[in-house]
Protein backbone atom coordinates (compact mmCIF):
# COMPACT_ATOMS: atom_id res chain seq x y z
CA UNK A 1 0.00 0.00 0.00
CA UNK A 2 1.42 3.23 -0.42
CA UNK A 3 1.03 4.33 3.12
CA UNK A 4 3.58 1.67 4.49
CA UNK A 5 6.56 2.26 6.18
CA UNK A 6 9.53 2.55 4.39
CA UNK A 7 11.66 -0.54 4.62
CA UNK A 8 14.75 -1.44 3.96
CA UNK A 9 16.07 -4.91 3.97
CA UNK A 10 19.38 -6.28 4.68
CA UNK A 11 20.21 -9.56 2.72
CA UNK A 12 23.24 -11.05 4.49
CA UNK A 13 22.22 -8.67 7.06
CA UNK A 14 24.47 -10.85 9.35
CA UNK A 15 27.71 -11.42 7.15
CA UNK A 16 30.87 -9.33 7.37
CA UNK A 17 30.12 -6.09 5.13
CA UNK A 18 26.63 -5.68 6.96
CA UNK A 19 28.31 -5.56 10.56
CA UNK A 20 31.27 -4.10 9.53
CA UNK A 21 30.34 -1.61 7.16
CA UNK A 22 26.47 -1.60 6.57
CA UNK A 23 24.95 -1.29 9.95
CA UNK A 24 27.55 1.38 10.75
CA UNK A 25 26.77 3.58 8.43
CA UNK A 26 22.93 3.36 9.78
CA UNK A 27 23.80 3.97 12.99
CA UNK A 28 25.99 7.33 12.01
CA UNK A 29 22.88 8.61 9.82
CA UNK A 30 20.73 7.50 13.01
CA UNK A 31 23.05 10.05 15.24
CA UNK A 32 22.70 12.93 13.01
CA UNK A 33 19.19 11.98 12.28
CA UNK A 34 19.47 11.39 8.69
CA UNK A 35 17.18 8.30 8.30
CA UNK A 36 14.02 8.36 6.57
CA UNK A 37 11.91 9.20 10.08
CA UNK A 38 10.23 5.82 9.72
CA UNK A 39 12.33 3.40 8.61
CA UNK A 40 12.34 0.00 9.63
CA UNK A 41 15.17 -1.98 8.79
CA UNK A 42 15.39 -6.29 8.77
CA UNK A 43 18.34 -8.14 8.55
CA UNK A 44 17.61 -11.57 6.79
CA UNK A 45 20.19 -14.27 6.93
CA UNK A 46 20.71 -18.19 7.04
CA UNK A 47 21.68 -17.82 10.66
CA UNK A 48 18.81 -18.67 13.20
CA UNK A 49 18.58 -15.85 15.46
CA UNK A 50 15.67 -13.68 16.63
CA UNK A 51 15.72 -10.39 16.65
CA UNK A 52 17.06 -9.42 20.43
CA UNK A 53 19.76 -11.46 19.52
CA UNK A 54 20.73 -10.01 15.88
CA UNK A 55 20.59 -6.23 17.67
CA UNK A 56 22.92 -7.54 20.17
CA UNK A 57 25.11 -9.11 17.65
CA UNK A 58 24.58 -5.59 15.77
CA UNK A 59 25.14 -3.39 19.35
CA UNK A 60 28.61 -5.67 19.66
CA UNK A 61 30.10 -4.95 16.61
CA UNK A 62 29.37 -1.12 16.17
CA UNK A 63 31.30 -1.18 19.50
CA UNK A 64 34.09 -2.42 17.79
CA UNK A 65 34.34 1.28 15.63
CA UNK A 66 32.42 4.07 18.09
CA UNK A 67 32.06 4.44 21.07
CA UNK A 68 28.26 4.05 20.80
CA UNK A 69 25.90 6.89 22.09
CA UNK A 70 22.88 4.98 23.84
CA UNK A 71 19.94 7.58 22.42
CA UNK A 72 21.10 7.08 19.36
CA UNK A 73 21.46 3.41 19.15
CA UNK A 74 18.27 3.53 21.31
CA UNK A 75 16.42 4.66 17.60
CA UNK A 76 17.96 2.31 15.71
CA UNK A 77 17.16 -0.49 17.72
CA UNK A 78 13.80 0.51 17.54
CA UNK A 79 14.21 -0.06 13.49
CA UNK A 80 15.58 -3.31 13.48
CA UNK A 81 14.02 -6.78 12.85
CA UNK A 82 15.64 -10.29 11.82
CA UNK A 83 14.03 -12.96 10.00
CA UNK A 84 16.39 -16.02 9.46
CA UNK A 85 15.69 -17.13 5.49
CA UNK A 86 17.46 -18.90 2.77
CA UNK A 87 16.57 -16.04 0.39
CA UNK A 88 16.76 -18.46 -2.57
CA UNK A 89 14.18 -20.07 -1.43
CA UNK A 90 10.39 -18.85 -2.38
CA UNK A 91 9.07 -20.00 1.29
CA UNK A 92 11.38 -18.14 3.01
CA UNK A 93 10.93 -15.25 0.63
CA UNK A 94 7.16 -15.52 1.94
CA UNK A 95 8.03 -15.24 5.19
CA UNK A 96 10.00 -12.08 4.60
CA UNK A 97 7.55 -10.74 2.65
CA UNK A 98 4.82 -11.46 5.48
CA UNK A 99 7.10 -10.11 8.41
CA UNK A 100 7.86 -7.04 5.64
CA UNK A 101 3.82 -6.32 5.26
CA UNK A 102 1.91 -2.80 4.23
CA UNK A 103 5.01 -1.10 2.67
CA UNK A 104 6.27 2.21 1.34
CA UNK A 105 9.57 2.63 -0.52
CA UNK A 106 11.42 -0.96 -0.41
CA UNK A 107 14.89 -0.83 -0.60
CA UNK A 108 16.78 -4.58 -0.80
CA UNK A 109 20.36 -4.10 -0.50
CA UNK A 110 21.95 -7.47 -1.93
CA UNK A 111 25.00 -8.45 0.43
CA UNK A 112 25.23 -11.88 -0.54
CA UNK A 113 27.23 -14.35 -2.84
CA UNK A 114 27.06 -12.75 -6.74
CA UNK A 115 26.19 -16.33 -7.59
CA UNK A 116 22.58 -16.19 -6.03
CA UNK A 117 21.63 -13.19 -6.88
CA UNK A 118 19.61 -14.54 -9.50
CA UNK A 119 17.91 -17.51 -7.44
CA UNK A 120 17.51 -14.42 -5.09
CA UNK A 121 15.35 -12.21 -7.71
CA UNK A 122 13.34 -14.84 -8.81
CA UNK A 123 12.17 -15.75 -4.91
CA UNK A 124 11.58 -12.03 -4.16
CA UNK A 125 9.54 -11.20 -6.87
CA UNK A 126 7.30 -14.48 -5.99
CA UNK A 127 6.70 -13.56 -3.13
CA UNK A 128 5.76 -10.14 -4.57
CA UNK A 129 8.30 -7.86 -2.82
CA UNK A 130 9.96 -6.49 -6.88
CA UNK A 131 6.82 -4.00 -7.59
CA UNK A 132 7.37 -0.92 -8.67
CA UNK A 133 8.08 0.69 -5.06
CA UNK A 134 11.28 -1.99 -4.88
CA UNK A 135 14.74 -0.74 -5.19
CA UNK A 136 17.74 -2.95 -5.26
CA UNK A 137 21.10 -2.21 -4.05
CA UNK A 138 23.52 -5.09 -5.62
CA UNK A 139 26.96 -4.82 -3.97
CA UNK A 140 29.82 -6.27 -6.42
CA UNK A 141 31.46 -8.42 -7.82
CA UNK A 142 29.14 -8.15 -10.11
CA UNK A 143 30.08 -11.13 -12.06
CA UNK A 144 33.92 -12.18 -12.51
CA UNK A 145 33.92 -11.54 -16.41
CA UNK A 146 31.49 -9.71 -19.35
CA UNK A 147 29.78 -12.61 -19.74
CA UNK A 148 28.81 -13.79 -15.96
CA UNK A 149 28.13 -10.18 -15.41
CA UNK A 150 25.55 -10.64 -18.35
CA UNK A 151 23.87 -13.08 -16.22
CA UNK A 152 23.56 -11.73 -12.98
CA UNK A 153 22.66 -7.98 -14.95
CA UNK A 154 20.18 -10.43 -16.87
CA UNK A 155 17.97 -11.96 -13.71
CA UNK A 156 17.63 -8.59 -12.27
CA UNK A 157 16.14 -7.43 -15.06
CA UNK A 158 14.00 -9.94 -15.27
CA UNK A 159 12.49 -8.66 -12.04
CA UNK A 160 12.54 -4.88 -11.69
CA UNK A 161 13.57 -1.85 -14.21
CA UNK A 162 16.61 -0.76 -14.90
CA UNK A 163 15.69 2.48 -12.94
CA UNK A 164 15.06 0.48 -9.86
CA UNK A 165 18.67 -1.42 -10.18
CA UNK A 166 21.57 0.32 -7.95
CA UNK A 167 25.02 -0.98 -8.25
CA UNK A 168 27.47 0.03 -5.91
CA UNK A 169 30.81 0.98 -5.96
CA UNK A 170 31.41 2.37 -3.01
CA UNK A 171 34.58 4.60 -3.64
CA UNK A 172 31.47 6.80 -5.72
CA UNK A 173 30.43 7.17 -2.26
CA UNK A 174 33.71 9.10 -0.97
CA UNK A 175 33.77 12.74 -0.25
CA UNK A 176 36.93 13.48 -2.48
CA UNK A 177 35.89 11.31 -5.12
CA UNK A 178 32.26 13.85 -4.38
CA UNK A 179 35.13 16.68 -4.81
CA UNK A 180 36.53 15.36 -7.96
CA UNK A 181 34.09 16.21 -9.97
CA UNK A 182 33.22 19.83 -8.18
CA UNK A 183 36.80 20.24 -8.54
CA UNK A 184 36.82 19.68 -12.50
CA UNK A 185 33.05 21.32 -12.57
CA UNK A 186 32.48 24.46 -10.54
CA UNK A 187 35.27 25.84 -11.71
CA UNK A 188 36.75 28.06 -14.47
CA UNK A 189 40.33 27.39 -13.82
CA UNK A 190 41.21 23.64 -14.72
CA UNK A 191 38.98 22.74 -17.64
CA UNK A 192 40.68 24.58 -20.51
CA UNK A 193 43.86 23.02 -19.50
CA UNK A 194 42.60 19.41 -18.97
CA UNK A 195 43.59 17.94 -22.20
CA UNK A 196 46.76 16.36 -24.22
CA UNK A 197 47.82 20.35 -24.54
CA UNK A 198 48.96 20.72 -21.03
CA UNK A 199 48.66 17.45 -19.21
CA UNK A 200 51.43 15.02 -19.15
CA UNK A 201 50.13 12.04 -17.87
CA UNK A 202 48.05 11.30 -14.90
CA UNK A 203 48.12 8.15 -12.02
CA UNK A 204 45.77 6.53 -10.09
CA UNK A 205 46.98 4.62 -7.19
CA UNK A 206 45.22 2.76 -4.89
CA UNK A 207 47.64 1.31 -2.52
CA UNK A 208 46.97 -0.71 0.69
CA UNK A 209 48.68 -1.78 3.16
CA UNK A 210 46.44 -4.86 4.39
CA UNK A 211 47.42 -8.37 3.29
CA UNK A 212 44.45 -10.57 1.27
CA UNK A 213 44.57 -13.24 4.81
CA UNK A 214 41.37 -14.30 5.72
CA UNK A 215 39.67 -13.27 2.08
CA UNK A 216 41.53 -15.04 0.29
CA UNK A 217 38.92 -17.73 -1.12
CA UNK A 218 37.08 -14.67 -2.93
CA UNK A 219 40.61 -13.16 -3.69
CA UNK A 220 41.73 -16.21 -5.48
CA UNK A 221 39.29 -16.69 -8.07
CA UNK A 222 39.76 -12.97 -8.88
CA UNK A 223 42.86 -10.68 -8.68
CA UNK A 224 43.53 -7.31 -7.65
CA UNK A 225 42.49 -6.84 -11.46
CA UNK A 226 38.66 -7.53 -10.75
CA UNK A 227 38.84 -6.96 -7.53
CA UNK A 228 40.03 -3.23 -7.66
CA UNK A 229 40.67 -2.16 -11.26
CA UNK A 230 37.20 -3.32 -12.99
CA UNK A 231 35.41 -0.75 -10.84
CA UNK A 232 37.45 1.71 -8.24
CA UNK A 233 40.10 2.42 -10.44
CA UNK A 234 38.41 2.58 -13.75
CA UNK A 235 35.77 4.88 -12.19
CA UNK A 236 38.16 7.06 -10.76
CA UNK A 237 39.66 7.00 -13.97
CA UNK A 238 36.40 8.09 -15.77
CA UNK A 239 36.07 11.06 -13.20
CA UNK A 240 39.25 12.08 -14.41
CA UNK A 241 38.70 11.59 -18.08
CA UNK A 242 35.08 12.72 -18.67
CA UNK A 243 33.58 15.05 -21.05
CA UNK A 244 31.65 17.99 -18.87
CA UNK A 245 27.92 16.56 -18.76
CA UNK A 246 25.04 18.39 -19.43
CA UNK A 247 23.98 18.30 -15.46
CA UNK A 248 24.22 16.00 -12.88
CA UNK A 249 21.71 13.61 -13.08
CA UNK A 250 22.48 9.94 -13.18
CA UNK A 251 22.00 9.37 -17.30
CA UNK A 252 24.15 12.31 -17.90
CA UNK A 253 27.11 11.56 -15.53
CA UNK A 254 26.69 7.57 -16.10
CA UNK A 255 26.55 8.51 -20.28
CA UNK A 256 30.13 10.33 -20.30
CA UNK A 257 31.50 7.66 -18.30
CA UNK A 258 30.67 4.90 -20.74
CA UNK A 259 32.13 6.88 -23.28
CA UNK A 260 35.33 6.79 -21.64
CA UNK A 261 34.72 3.31 -21.00
CA UNK A 262 34.45 2.82 -24.97
CA UNK A 263 37.71 4.81 -25.55
CA UNK A 264 39.95 2.45 -23.46
CA UNK A 265 42.51 1.34 -26.13
CA UNK A 266 42.46 -2.73 -25.20
CA UNK A 267 45.47 -4.56 -24.51
CA UNK A 268 46.85 -6.96 -26.87
CA UNK A 269 49.32 -10.17 -26.68
CA UNK A 270 51.87 -7.62 -28.26
CA UNK A 271 51.37 -4.75 -25.70
CA UNK A 272 50.41 -6.73 -22.51
CA UNK A 273 53.93 -7.28 -21.92
CA UNK A 274 55.26 -4.12 -22.13
CA UNK A 275 52.34 -1.87 -20.71
CA UNK A 276 51.00 -4.09 -17.56
CA UNK A 277 52.86 -5.45 -14.88
CA UNK A 278 51.38 -8.40 -12.52
CA UNK A 279 52.87 -9.16 -9.10
CA UNK A 280 52.51 -11.35 -6.42
CA UNK A 281 54.00 -10.58 -3.17
CA UNK A 282 56.02 -12.70 -1.08
CA UNK A 283 57.20 -12.98 2.25
CA UNK A 284 58.91 -9.25 3.44
CA UNK A 285 57.55 -6.66 6.21
CA UNK A 286 54.91 -4.12 6.30
CA UNK A 287 54.94 -1.24 8.61
CA UNK A 288 57.41 -3.45 10.61
CA UNK A 289 55.36 -6.56 11.31
CA UNK A 290 56.14 -9.55 9.31
CA UNK A 291 54.12 -11.01 6.46
CA UNK A 292 54.08 -13.97 4.62
CA UNK A 293 53.65 -14.40 1.08
CA UNK A 294 50.42 -15.01 -0.94
CA UNK A 295 50.86 -18.86 -1.79
CA UNK A 296 51.58 -19.52 2.23
CA UNK A 297 48.39 -17.44 3.32
CA UNK A 298 46.38 -19.44 0.29
CA UNK A 299 47.81 -23.08 0.98
CA UNK A 300 48.64 -24.26 -2.34
CA UNK A 301 50.03 -22.96 -5.20
CA UNK A 302 48.36 -20.32 -6.89
CA UNK A 303 49.13 -17.56 -10.06
CA UNK A 304 46.34 -14.44 -8.86
CA UNK A 305 47.94 -11.25 -8.95
CA UNK A 306 47.52 -9.07 -5.67
CA UNK A 307 49.51 -6.28 -7.83
CA UNK A 308 48.54 -4.83 -11.15
CA UNK A 309 50.42 -1.67 -12.65
CA UNK A 310 49.61 -0.32 -16.02
CA UNK A 311 49.67 2.09 -18.75
CA UNK A 312 46.30 2.84 -20.52
CA UNK A 313 45.72 4.78 -23.65
CA UNK A 314 42.12 6.90 -23.81
CA UNK A 315 41.46 7.09 -27.64
CA UNK A 316 39.48 10.25 -28.34
CA UNK A 317 40.38 13.48 -29.10
CA UNK A 318 41.10 15.12 -25.49
CA UNK A 319 43.56 12.21 -24.01
CA UNK A 320 45.38 11.44 -27.33
CA UNK A 321 48.92 10.88 -26.12
CA UNK A 322 48.38 11.19 -22.83
CA UNK A 323 48.85 7.85 -20.75
CA UNK A 324 47.22 7.02 -17.81
CA UNK A 325 49.10 5.10 -15.02
CA UNK A 326 47.20 2.74 -12.93
CA UNK A 327 48.79 0.90 -9.85
CA UNK A 328 46.97 -1.10 -7.26
CA UNK A 329 47.83 -3.70 -4.67
CA UNK A 330 48.17 -5.20 -1.14
CA UNK A 331 50.56 -5.57 0.90
CA UNK A 332 52.57 -2.10 -0.64
CA UNK A 333 54.05 0.50 2.10
CA UNK A 334 51.32 2.87 2.75
CA UNK A 335 47.79 3.01 2.33
CA UNK A 336 47.19 5.67 0.20
CA UNK A 337 44.86 6.58 -2.82
CA UNK A 338 46.13 9.46 -4.50
CA UNK A 339 44.92 10.67 -8.27
CA UNK A 340 48.52 12.83 -9.92
CA UNK A 341 47.71 15.32 -12.78
CA UNK A 342 51.18 16.14 -14.12
CA UNK A 343 51.34 19.15 -16.37
CA UNK A 344 54.12 19.45 -19.17
CA UNK A 345 56.68 20.98 -18.54
CA UNK A 346 57.47 25.00 -19.06
CA UNK A 347 58.07 25.41 -23.11
CA UNK A 348 61.10 27.76 -22.07
CA UNK A 349 62.94 29.00 -19.17
CA UNK A 350 63.42 32.68 -18.96
CA UNK A 351 65.39 32.27 -15.73
CA UNK A 352 68.86 30.90 -17.14
CA UNK A 353 70.35 27.97 -16.68
CA UNK A 354 71.04 27.87 -12.75
CA UNK A 355 66.99 27.34 -12.32
CA UNK A 356 66.94 24.39 -14.58
CA UNK A 357 66.93 22.02 -11.91
CA UNK A 358 64.41 24.10 -9.98
CA UNK A 359 61.98 24.04 -12.27
CA UNK A 360 58.91 21.61 -11.55
CA UNK A 361 55.86 21.04 -14.16
CA UNK A 362 52.60 21.87 -12.29
CA UNK A 363 50.89 19.05 -10.45
CA UNK A 364 47.84 18.61 -9.14
CA UNK A 365 47.74 15.62 -6.52
CA UNK A 366 44.50 14.50 -5.09
CA UNK A 367 44.53 12.56 -1.97
CA UNK A 368 41.84 10.27 -1.23
CA UNK A 369 43.49 8.18 1.76
CA UNK A 370 44.51 8.37 3.99
CA UNK A 371 43.98 12.24 4.33
CA UNK A 372 41.67 14.28 1.70
CA UNK A 373 43.38 16.95 0.21
CA UNK A 374 43.69 18.79 -3.04
CA UNK A 375 47.47 20.19 -3.75
CA UNK A 376 48.01 22.33 -6.59
CA UNK A 377 52.04 22.90 -7.03
CA UNK A 378 53.14 26.33 -8.15
CA UNK A 379 56.40 27.84 -8.47
CA UNK A 380 57.30 31.04 -6.90
CA UNK A 381 60.44 32.86 -6.20
CA UNK A 382 62.68 31.63 -3.62
CA UNK A 383 62.25 34.72 -0.72
CA UNK A 384 65.12 36.72 0.00
CA UNK A 385 68.29 37.94 -1.92
CA UNK A 386 71.07 35.42 -3.60
CA UNK A 387 73.99 36.71 -5.30
CA UNK A 388 72.79 33.93 -8.33
CA UNK A 389 69.86 35.99 -9.34
CA UNK A 390 66.19 34.81 -8.79
CA UNK A 391 65.85 31.21 -7.47
CA UNK A 392 62.86 28.73 -7.33
CA UNK A 393 61.08 26.69 -5.68
CA UNK A 394 57.76 24.79 -5.90
CA UNK A 395 55.11 25.02 -3.93
CA UNK A 396 51.49 23.41 -2.72
CA UNK A 397 48.68 25.51 -2.67
CA UNK A 398 46.28 23.31 -0.70
CA UNK A 399 43.16 22.31 0.36
CA UNK A 400 42.84 20.03 3.05
CA UNK A 401 39.59 18.64 4.49
CA UNK A 402 41.04 16.28 6.77
CA UNK A 403 40.80 18.81 9.76
CA UNK A 404 37.52 20.63 8.99
CA UNK A 405 35.14 17.49 9.37
CA UNK A 406 35.57 15.69 12.44
CA UNK A 407 34.90 11.52 11.98
CA UNK A 408 34.84 10.37 7.97
CA UNK A 409 31.83 9.13 6.98
CA UNK A 410 31.83 5.93 5.69
CA UNK A 411 31.46 5.70 2.02
CA UNK A 412 28.18 3.60 2.44
CA UNK A 413 26.13 6.54 4.29
CA UNK A 414 26.07 8.82 0.98
CA UNK A 415 25.29 5.79 -1.08
CA UNK A 416 22.51 4.35 1.64
CA UNK A 417 20.77 8.30 2.08
CA UNK A 418 20.89 8.94 -2.45
CA UNK A 419 19.34 5.19 -2.39
CA UNK A 420 16.58 6.39 -0.04
CA UNK A 421 16.12 9.26 -2.06
CA UNK A 422 15.97 6.99 -5.54
CA UNK A 423 18.91 9.40 -7.09
CA UNK A 424 21.44 6.65 -9.03
CA UNK A 425 24.08 9.27 -9.93
CA UNK A 426 26.32 7.64 -7.74
CA UNK A 427 25.41 4.40 -8.62
CA UNK A 428 26.99 2.02 -11.78
CA UNK A 429 24.59 1.33 -14.69
CA UNK A 430 24.04 -1.69 -16.36
CA UNK A 431 26.24 -0.35 -19.86
CA UNK A 432 28.69 0.87 -17.80
CA UNK A 433 29.55 -2.51 -15.68
CA UNK A 434 29.58 -4.28 -19.36
CA UNK A 435 31.68 -1.84 -20.85
CA UNK A 436 34.30 -2.13 -17.72
CA UNK A 437 34.41 -5.63 -17.90
CA UNK A 438 35.05 -5.91 -21.59
CA UNK A 439 37.71 -4.23 -21.00
CA UNK A 440 39.03 -5.99 -18.10
CA UNK A 441 38.43 -9.31 -20.09
CA UNK A 442 40.84 -7.68 -22.26
CA UNK A 443 43.23 -7.40 -19.69
CA UNK A 444 43.32 -11.41 -18.43
CA UNK A 445 43.06 -12.49 -22.42
CA UNK A 446 46.06 -11.10 -23.31
CA UNK A 447 47.88 -12.25 -20.31
CA UNK A 448 46.44 -15.49 -20.80
CA UNK A 449 47.40 -15.63 -24.67
CA UNK A 450 51.37 -13.59 -23.86
CA UNK A 451 51.68 -16.63 -21.10
CA UNK A 452 52.37 -13.46 -18.08
CA UNK A 453 52.33 -14.66 -14.58
CA UNK A 454 52.56 -12.63 -11.81
CA UNK A 455 56.14 -11.26 -10.88
CA UNK A 456 57.15 -11.31 -7.09
CA UNK A 457 57.79 -8.43 -5.07
CA UNK A 458 58.24 -8.50 -1.22
CA UNK A 459 55.77 -7.68 1.05
CA UNK A 460 56.68 -3.98 1.72
CA UNK A 461 57.99 -2.94 -1.31
CA UNK A 462 55.97 -1.04 -4.30
CA UNK A 463 55.55 -4.02 -6.46
CA UNK A 464 57.80 -5.74 -8.94
CA UNK A 465 60.47 -3.38 -10.14
CA UNK A 466 59.10 -3.57 -13.52
CA UNK A 467 56.40 -0.86 -12.08
CA UNK A 468 58.95 1.40 -12.04
CA UNK A 469 60.19 0.64 -16.01
CA UNK A 470 56.42 1.02 -17.00
CA UNK A 471 56.13 4.52 -16.15
CA UNK A 472 60.07 5.62 -16.44
CA UNK A 473 60.27 6.00 -20.64
CA UNK A 474 60.55 9.76 -21.03
CA UNK A 475 61.92 10.83 -17.48
CA UNK A 476 58.48 9.88 -15.36
CA UNK A 477 57.79 8.52 -12.22
CA UNK A 478 55.67 7.69 -9.58
CA UNK A 479 54.95 10.17 -7.29
CA UNK A 480 56.67 9.36 -3.88
C1 LIG B 1 37.00 -3.54 -2.00
C2 LIG B 1 37.95 -4.65 -2.34
O1 LIG B 1 36.08 -3.35 -3.05
O2 LIG B 1 37.71 -2.34 -1.79
C3 LIG B 1 38.99 -4.81 -1.25
O3 LIG B 1 37.24 -5.85 -2.49
C4 LIG B 1 39.66 -3.50 -0.94
O4 LIG B 1 39.96 -5.78 -1.62
C5 LIG B 1 38.63 -2.40 -0.71
O5 LIG B 1 40.44 -3.66 0.22
C6 LIG B 1 39.31 -1.04 -0.60
O6 LIG B 1 38.35 -0.08 -0.19
P1 LIG B 1 38.79 1.16 0.68
O7 LIG B 1 37.53 1.98 0.81
O8 LIG B 1 39.26 0.62 1.98
O9 LIG B 1 39.88 1.84 -0.08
Amino acid sequence: GDNGREVLVLLGGAGDLALRMLLPSLYFLEVDRLLPHDLRIIGVARADHDAAGYKALVREQLGKRATVEEAAWNRLAARLDYVPANITSEDDAKKLAERIGEHGDLVIFFSLSPSIYGPACQALQAAGLTGPRTRLILEKPLGRDLESSKVTNAAVAAVVDESQVFRIDHYLGKETVQNLTALRFANVLFEPLWDRNTIDHVQITIAETEKVGDRWPYYDEYGALRDMVQNHMLQLLCLVAMEAPSGFDPDAVRDEKVKVLRSLRPFTKETVAHDTVRGQYVAGVVEGGARQGYVEEVGKPTKTETFVAMKVAIDNWRWDGVPFFLRTGKNLPDRRTQIVVQFKPLPHNIFGPATDGELCANRLVIDLQPDEDISLTIMNKRPGLSDEGMRLQSLPLSLSFSQTGGRRRIAYEKLFLDAFRGDRTLFVRRDEVEQAWRFIDGVSAAWAEAGIDPAPYAAGTWGPQTANALISPGGRSWKA
